[in-house]
């Protein structure tokens, strides 16, 4: 069964000295929520990552978050241009439109040097060069069961298993889609805590102290 823990134990995580951490205030179009910023802030400082990987950019809200809040470098998947879509569903088309359209924060700030913007399929995408070199993998991208499922091998495998590090699934708890079952059966096999008010699903390696 999946693990439940309140906000208030992430927001521990980060010591004293750590706790600001510059926010990108959502509009309209965002998919996060300010709690929920607060806390994958709160994981990055905790981890402490060299290397961020996140499957779907979308407005590139976080990934400048991450960027900004961290010293890491940032990599973030979303589908490119030429992508045919016919698989996606009218919300994710709109996502996709906003991505291509939307003028990232990161390009135009001093954090945007360490952030790599990855065009492709994440189903398709040749994840080998970055296997095993990464501290804090975000998988956000495509919500259809099968994408989430081929997201979540990826995921595992890109994770560096030398340093303390995390994975971490957003939509927990959305009714739009099957994640939750999805997470609740993978829970079984893996440990998984889910972060009560927020949409996020975390798993730490075996060098985090949780
Ligand atoms: C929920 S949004 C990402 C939100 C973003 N991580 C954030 O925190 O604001 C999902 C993104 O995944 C992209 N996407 C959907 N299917 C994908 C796939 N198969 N491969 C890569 N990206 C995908 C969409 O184009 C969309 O921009």
């Amino acid at each position: 069964m999946i693990n439940k823990i309140r906000p208030h134990r992430i927001f521990d995580l980060v010591p004293a000295e750590e706790k600001s951490a510059v926010i990108c205030l959502p509009q309209k179009k965002s998919l996060t929520s300010m709690l929920e910023r607060g806390i994958l802030l709160s994981l990055a400082k905790a981890v402490k990552p060299q290397r961020i990987f996140e499957f779907g950019t979308y407005l590139g809200e976080t990934t400048f978050m991450l960027a900004e809040n961290t010293e890491a470098e940032v990599f973030t998947l979303d589908l490119g241009e030429s992508y045919d879509s016919p698989q996606l569903d009218n919300f994710e088309k709109n996502n996709l439109a906003q991505h291509r359209s939307n003028q990232k924060q990161w390009e135009i700030r001093e954090c945007g040097k360490r952030v790599t913007q990855l065009l492709g399929d994440s189903t398709l995408f040749d994840f080998s060069s970055y296997h095993g070199s990464i501290q804090f993998v975000l998988i956000d991208g495509g919500h259809q069961t099968e994408v989430v499922i081929k997201d979540t091998e990826n995921a595992l495998a890109l994770l560096d298993r030398s340093k303390p590090g995390c994975v971490i699934w957003h939509d927990y708890n959305n009714p739009h889609y099957e994640i939750t079952q999805y997470l609740d059966g993978l829970s079984e096999s893996l440990k998984l805590f889910y972060i009560e008010e927020t949409k996020y699903v975390v798993y730490f390696n075996e060098h985090f102290p949780f």
